[in-house]
């Protein structure tokens, strides 16, 4: 095998140093290779949801580069995966999502399989020089769930997946993440790595220059950071308070105006971040004035608490600030987003083949239901050709906005990036993780 760190030269010129970042980290095909040769096979990544795939035969495709899984949901109701290629002659078996109705048929030569992978038929077998069950059954891939996700991985012997997860589940489950159902799915390609992308909604450093309008209600400068073995998380800040960049005395600050302010910008410029239910819910909470000497944020906290117990849903384990605020978490390498009670918004960006410059990138919108909610049809994957094109929201709107000015900035050639400490240390953290898994460098 060919080691391309040594071939190129990577390690010396493109790791991840403690002060100046390598531009190249995000536009070398070399680097890039270098990902999918050993990042991409050696890591739990998310495949899709449960509710994707609820009856038998039922089946999703996730691809990352040239590697293909598939994920089926078998007749006991369990999830396998295997690798998406005939034993026979290589055909690739299910393409994006669907249903193999039973078993799993290849369309060249007609091999068959149960869904949990066993072969079924060969036509004419008696033909093939002697074959092992191993050998003619699909190629299985190790597949785990936690918090209705279903990760798989494509590498032999992982660790467990709540092992590598760690502390996320801690961290999460009171979110109640496996009672949460898709409210959207938006895919598209975008014109910048992977990495910028991740990068971009991995920290609140930007918020005043992309997003300014969010300062007027939501202390940037309060946001607390911490990193993990693998992951990051951020967050904190959830109460209504205009930035300290803005000059504003606290004692100025209408309370009223302020609440208003904050609802109505995330129910209008971050659709998907409230589920349905919360939504008309908190509209009237933005249009009520506030009692005397009652601060926006005691209101908020006490309306939502409220607002759930009638929605029959339970946020006992929640703390304050998961309620006011919430968290935003990476969970390395792909996913990310803010987590508040009752939800999650979240972002997965990967490679788009072989250009360092494109990556896939999707936005997923879950809403938490209560334990006995019926299941309802998943909407429809929305694919959108330009991203510029379509209105993600005016939050949205403003990184998407940015993707495109980063990737071509960072290729004009140029001297190293300098990365805040602070405010930009899950960026940090993502980079010196992914280069354990590129260059086993110490973490
Ligand atoms: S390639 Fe699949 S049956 Fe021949
Ligand atoms: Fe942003």
């Amino acid at each position: 095998m060919t080691v391309i760190g040594e071939r190129t030269g990577l390690e010396r010129t493109m790791a991840f140093g403690a002060d100046v970042i390598p531009r190249e980290r995000f536009t070398s095909v070399a680097f890039l290779e270098l990902e999918y040769e050993r990042l991409w096979g050696r890591v739990w990544q998310i495949a899709c949801r449960l509710e994707e795939i609820p009856n038998p035969g039922d089946f999703v495709e996730y691809t990352i580069g040239d590697r293909s899984a598939l994920v089926v949901r078998d007749a006991t109701g369990a999830v396998n995966a295997f690798a998406n290629t005939c034993p026979h002659r290589g055909t690739r078996l299910g393409d994006g999502c669907g249903s193999f109705r039973g078993e799993i048929r290849c369309r060249f030569h007609g091999w068959r399989w149960d869904l949990e992978g066993n072969n079924t038929f060969i036509l004419d077998d008696h033909e093939f020089p002697p074959m092992t069950d191993e050998e003619t059954a699909l190629a299985p891939l190790t597949v785990d769930t936690w918090g209705g996700f279903v990760f798989i991985h494509f590498g032999a012997d992982p660790e467990p997946l709540l092992d590598f997860l760690a502390p996320i589940p801690a961290l999460m489950d009171p979110y109640r993440p496996e009672r949460m159902r898709y409210t959207g799915l938006k895919r598209t390609i975008m014109p910048a790595n992977w990495k910028v992308v991740i990068d971009a909604f991995n920290e609140g450093y930007h918020l005043s220059a992309t997003h300014p309008e969010l300062l007027q209600w939501k202390d940037d400068a309060a946001l607390e950071y911490e990193v993990y073995a693998t992951h990051t998380r951020y967050g904190g800040a959830g109460e209504p308070k205009p930035s300290p960049r803005l000059g504003i005395d606290p004692s100025e600050v209408d309370q009223t105006e302020l609440l208003a302010r904050k609802i109505q910008d995330l129910i209008d410029n971050l659709p998907g971040y409230f589920g349905p239910d919360d939504l008309a819910a908190l509209g009237e909470v933005a249009r009520t004035p506030l009692p005397e000497d009652v601060t926006a944020g005691d209101y908020y906290l006490n309306r939502r608490r409220t607002g759930a117990v009638a929605r029959g849903l339970d946020w006992t384990h929640l703390s304050d600030e998961q309620v006011l605020g919430g968290d935003d978490v990476l969970m390395f390498p792909s996913v990310l987003g803010p987590a508040v009670a009752g939800g999650w918004f979240l972002y997965r960006c990967r490679p788009n083949g072989m250009d360092p410059n494109s990556s896939i990138f999707e936005l997923w919108t879950l809403d938490e239901r209560t334990v006995d909610a019926p299941e309802t049809p998943m909407p429809e994957v929305q694919v959108f050709p330009d991203p510029k094109a379509h209105d993600w929201g005016l939050i949205v709107n403003q990184d998407v906005d940015n993707f495109e000015a980063i990737q071509t900035g960072l290729r004009v050639p140029g001297r190293g990036l300098h990365w805040n400490r602070r405010q930009e240390m899950g960026v940090r953290r993502f980079h010196e993780v992914l280069d354990r898994y590129l260059f086993d460098a110490p973490t």
